[in-house]
């Protein structure tokens, strides 16, 4: 603690030391707020619309108006599944689920995306020593290797039915042997509208996305939830144990015969 902190401790009540500084947090956070809903109207507002979306607005504004926390639900449910070992994070985006989510519990991961603004804003805002952002597209040029946890998070809804059955297969030729797919993805509007102009296909059930995962594993899971305004999907899939199955590692489980 550097002697400025010491003196102001020494000088002052702990009961007026707090109240000052919860108006600097008060401030502080009043300022980040408007600073990203202004950053928010800028990006959305203006064309051309982002195909991306930067997570720091949800982080220091949009999630504290809204109460609504389905934003970090793809980063919690792709967790659950991390390996520890290499991740390579398909259509990363702002970077923020691979560094805020992915990157602690897992040896490196590689993220990668098509676009070269959402690099430059991944790495200039969500970079961590053992994150790679890389651009590439991964219709054509998906990054080589070997990897245990691959993620493909708010993007299969990108893609045309016939590129999400390429891209499974080269997805598929890079996971390890108990490797597992994880991601998240919509179902399409009840009236039909498109939630993102970039969308090539939006899903119509769990059913519907099932069907372009299950051929490529032995054990697949989509659930869903539900929000006033988004129905999402989550996956999971592998040739090895995936969570909630009875020999799950990280849980234990006691079945009561009735
Ligand atoms: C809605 S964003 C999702 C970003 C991030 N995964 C997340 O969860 O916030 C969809 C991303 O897919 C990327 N994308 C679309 N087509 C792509 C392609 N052919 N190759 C790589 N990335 C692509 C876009 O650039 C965009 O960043």
């Amino acid at each position: 603690m550097n002697l400025f902190k010491k003196t102001v401790k020494m000088l002052l009540p702990k009961p007026l030391l707090e109240s000052l500084v919860e108006a600097e947090a008060k401030i502080a956070r009043t300022w980040a707020a408007q600073a990203h809903r202004h950053l928010l109207g800028v990006q959305w507002s203006m064309p051309p619309q982002p195909e991306h979306f930067d997570h720091h607005i949800d982080l220091y504004d949009h999630w504290l108006r809204s109460r609504n926390p389905m934003w970090l639900e793809r980063g919690i449910f792709g967790s659950l599944v991390l390996r520890g070992g290499r991740v390579l994070e398909l259509a990363c985006g702002d970077g923020f689920n691979a560094r805020n989510f992915y990157s602690l519990r897992s040896e490196h991961v590689l993220a990668c995306d098509f676009n070269p603004q959402a690099i430059q804003t991944a790495r200039a805002k969500n970079s961590a020593p053992n994150v790679e952002f890389v651009l590439a597209d991964i219709r054509t040029d998906m990054p080589g290797g070997t990897y245990e946890n691959i993620v493909w998070d708010a993007a299969i809804e990108h893609f045309t039915p016939t590129e999400i059955h390429k891209i499974m297969a080269d997805m598929k030729s890079r996971l390890a042997e108990q490797g597992i797919l994880s991601g998240h993805t919509i179902v399409e509007r009840s009236d039909g509208t498109k939630s993102l102009t970039h969308h090539e296909y939006e899903f119509r059930s769990k059913e519907d996305l099932l069907r372009f995962i299950e051929p490529h594993f032995q054990n697949t899971v989509v659930f869903e939830t539900k929000y006033p305004d988004r129905h999402n999907l989550y996956f999971w899939a592998s040739n090895g144990t995936l969570p909630f199955d009875p020999n799950w590692p990280q849980a234990v489980a006691v079945h009561k015969q009735s």
